[in-house]
């Protein structure tokens, strides 16, 4: 199978490289990135995500894919679909993003969304696309809004895979029809 890509106006969706780690890490390790997310990130955590999103590629033929800013060739952070984990969402098709903070408020996490929905419609025979994030989110949930998501409040959960007191626990899920 050839290497997966796809392309928006700036950006590149990409499998991810053995090489990509360094660019990857400098989100794991960045206060402002991990606060929405947990606690910082070793080198070797970063490098076991990767590891995990290339798994995730192989068995589903889609994943969080490394995003690429054409102008530079710098992985700026991850988008994309993965089948859900959490009991409460196990083998939905999730969309999901994380950007380096010093590429927010550009508008790529929106563009990269875009494209990774209109994929999804054309790849995936799912009826809905769904996302989750912390309440307090408001970022992502600020992307979800942009591309159209609305949020189905009878559906917010506590992530099991959170502790109990960790002020990130509460979620909140959105969802838009794929396919009818
Ligand atoms: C969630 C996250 C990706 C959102 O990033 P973001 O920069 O706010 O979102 P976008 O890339 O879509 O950019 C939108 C912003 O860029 C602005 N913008 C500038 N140029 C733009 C352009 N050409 N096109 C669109 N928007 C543009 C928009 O007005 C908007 O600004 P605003 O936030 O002031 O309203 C980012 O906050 C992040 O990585 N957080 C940490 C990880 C995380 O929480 N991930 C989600 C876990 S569920």
């Amino acid at each position: 199978m050839g290497e997966f890509k796809l392309e928006t106006e700036r950006l590149i969706l990409r499998d991810w490289r053995s090489d990509d780690l360094d660019d990857f890490h400098r989100l794991g390790e960045d206060p402002e990135v991990m606060k929405t997310l947990g606690p910082l990130m070793t080198r070797e955590q970063s490098a076991d995500l990767i590891t995990e999103l290339q798994r995730r590629a192989s068995r589903f033929g889609h994943t969080f894919w490394a995003v690429e800013r054409k102008n530079d060739g710098r992985v700026v952070g991850f988008n994309g679909l993965v089948r859900g984990k959490a009991e409460q969402i196990a083998g939905e098709l999730e969309i999901g993003w994380r950007l380096a903070s010093d590429c927010w408020g550009k508008g790529y996490a929106t563009e990269a969304a875009l494209a990774s929905v209109e994929w999804a419609r054309q790849s995936c025979p799912d009826r809905y696309l769904i996302s989750i994030t912390s309440v307090n989110n408001v970022g992502s949930r600020a992307v979800m809004e942009r591309i159209g998501m609305r949020r189905v409040k009878e559906r917010d959960f506590d992530h099991p895979a959170l502790a109990e007191d960790d002020p990130l626990r509460p979620h909140v899920l959105y969802e838009m029809e794929l396919n009818r």
